[in-house]
């Protein structure tokens, strides 16, 4: 049987990776009505793999003899300021995620639970290129300049590492 502890911190876990998606879906939602279909795509994506982490926690618990728990999840914005502050605001919510990861690894060391940790590490290491990801979209963006969007829009999908995110 998973340890309760941390069968709790992976179950408060699924409400961030939910909201996670809910949110970068509000954000594709936002671009596409603003005529950025690039930039929307790149969200949608992000949406899309933001469920996959929350199914991967799900299935993890259930199968570890442990009951996932799915939440409501609160309501994201449906305006952001810009592109740029919509991608610091990508940003700050992937080092966040980060550093819930990160608590839960602290978790599994202090309750032994290794195993939990060992299955973490793909959690971790998803983390750096999310990060990474939102980063190289802000440089870019600080490059272009906010009022000149057209070429960012038609070339934000080449910027994006996907080393199978999803698995
Ligand atoms: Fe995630
Ligand atoms: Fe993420």
């Amino acid at each position: 049987m998973i340890n309760k502890k941390v069968e709790n911190a992976l179950n408060e876990q699924i409400e961030k990776e939910g909201y996670s998606s809910s949110l970068y879906l509000a954000m594709a939602s936002w671009a596409e009505i603003k005529g950025l279909p690039g930039i929307a795509e790149w969200l949608y994506i992000q949406s899309d793999e933001e469920r996959t982490h929350m199914l991967k926690l799900v299935k993890f618990i259930n199968e570890r003899g442990g009951k996932a728990v799915i939440p409501a999840f609160k309501q994201p914005g449906t305006d952001f300021a810009t592109v740029m502050a919509m991608f610091e605001d990508v940003l700050k919510h992937e080092q966040f995620i980060s550093a819930s990861i990160n608590d839960i690894v602290a978790i599994c060391i202090a309750e032994k639970d290794f195993t939990t940790q060992h299955w973490l590490q793909w959690f971790v290491n998803e983390q750096i290129e999310e990060e990474s990801n939102a980063m190289h979209i802000l440089d870019k963006l600080e490059l272009l300049g906010d009022g000149n969007l057209y070429l960012f829009d038609r070339d934000i999908m080449s910027l994006r590492q996907d080393s199978g995110s999803s698995e």
